[in-house]
């Protein structure tokens, strides 16, 4: 691979997580799970990815999200968003907010509209990105700010709308290996030089039984590889007794179940951002790199759905985007301008099939919803799942 040295300082603060994830090994007996790996090489206290002050969005960072690319994004998404409270309660909570740029975004849109929230919530497992969102709402919406809370784990109960860009994709999942012999976990050992290494244990648990159902319904080959995440089915199935009206809006990169397992992805989805490039490989730079996977959305659904959840639509970011009228924001906007020039190039990205239109999704999961969703008109592919 030809990335990017890192400088000394950052260098040195991989060599901390390094350390810190070496340790954890030996005392776990020789092995961890590729999950508990994510969850150190993006969380460790001070030392992951997003725990540390690793820049990560935008230009100067490893990679860009919708958010970061045009305000239009957070504006379009606003439509969804007055709709969903209009029919359950004034309150937004956002998970996972990275640079806070959504949450002004979407307070200046729904401001616009005369549709503000009476509060918005922000939950972030970083406490270096909430100084960062704290950061961007005081310069973006000062006046705003007094309605925006941060929140330090989920509430118990909830009315109103749930936003999650890039939210599951962000959590740690687990490994499965489908072979001759059985279903086996892909875990983290060291080698001889003391490098991180593969090593597997035979699955077991609830990991076990999610592998199975999902190598039967697929028709998995042996050597197949790929990723379960526990974690983001948990978190989507923890809503069945928290939300009592209104709707989670889940927007990512992932696929029903039949095309995320597809015997041609048979390495997985794993992807690792440094820079602005993207690679395979988890174990270069720990701490300095993010980790991420696909989205299983027919699991999200399952869980949301077991936990007495209804699906509320499944459609394209691309498709759900030109459902809210994020064209006639632009064409609301004068014409030739290079601000203009911006956004209409960042729109095209964000909604053409071959750019991120398709490869992102957008799920939204409620309850206590009597109308369509406006964000699902045309185009809604609930059946796919
Ligand atoms: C890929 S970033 C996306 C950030 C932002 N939504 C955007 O689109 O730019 C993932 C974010 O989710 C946060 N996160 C991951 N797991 C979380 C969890 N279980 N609860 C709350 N936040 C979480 C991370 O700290 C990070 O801010």
């Amino acid at each position: 691979m030809n990335l990017p040295l890192p400088s000394p300082d950052a260098a040195a603060h991989s060599r901390e997580l390094v350390a810190a994830i070496t340790r954890e090994i030996g005392l776990a007996g020789g092995w961890i799970s590729f999950a508990r790996f994510m969850e150190l090489a993006l969380y460790a206290s001070g030392l992951g990815y997003y725990a540390a002050g690793a820049r990560k969005f935008g230009a100067a960072g490893d990679f860009i999200t919708a958010p970061e690319m045009t305000p239009c994004f957070g504006r379009a998404l606003a439509t969804q968003v007055a709709q969903v409270m209009v029919g359950s309660a004034p309150f937004v909570l956002e998970v996972g907010a990275g640079s806070g740029r959504l949450a002004a975004d979407l307070l200046l849109e729904l401001e616009q509209r005369g549709a503000l929230p009476e509060r918005y919530d922000i939950l972030d497992l970083s406490a270096d990105l909430r100084e960062r969102q704290q950061a961007t709402l005081a310069a973006a919406a000062p006046h705003l700010l007094a309605r925006v809370s941060w929140l330090d784990r989920l509430p118990d109960a909830f009315s109103g709308v749930v936003v999650a860009n890039e939210l599951l994709d962000a959590m740690p999942a687990h490994i499965v290996a489908w072979r001759e012999d059985g279903i086996f976990e892909r875990g983290v050992s060291l080698d001889e030089q003391g490098g991180f290494t593969w090593n597997e244990r035979p699955a077991s648990g609830a990991l076990l039984a999610a592998a199975e159902e999902i190598g039967r319904q697929c028709r998995l080959p042996p050597g197949y590889e790929s990723e379960i995440s526990l974690a983001a089915r948990a978190w989507s199935g923890e809503w069945g007794h928290r939300l009592q009206r209104g709707a989670l809006l889940l927007i990512d990169y992932g696929f029903p179940r039949r095309e995320f397992y597809h015997q041609q992805r048979g390495r997985g989805t794993l992807m690792c951002h440094y820079r602005h490039h993207a690679h395979p490989d988890p174990f270069y730079l720990p701490g300095l790199q993010d980790l991420t996977v696909h989205i299983d959305f027919t699991a999200i659904i399952a869980a949301a759905d077991g936990s007495g959840l209804d699906l509320l639509g499944y459609t394209s970011q691309g498709q759900f985007l030109l459902n809210c009228g994020i064209l006639d924001l632009l064409g609301a906007q004068p014409a030739d301008t290079p601000d203009y020039i911006r956004a209409a190039g960042a729109i095209n990205r964000l909604i053409m099939p071959h750019e991120m239109g398709e490869l992102f999704k957008v799920m939204a999961i409620g309850r206590g919803l009597d109308v369509p969703l406006c964000g699902f008109a045309a185009g809604d592919q609930s059946r796919r799942l």
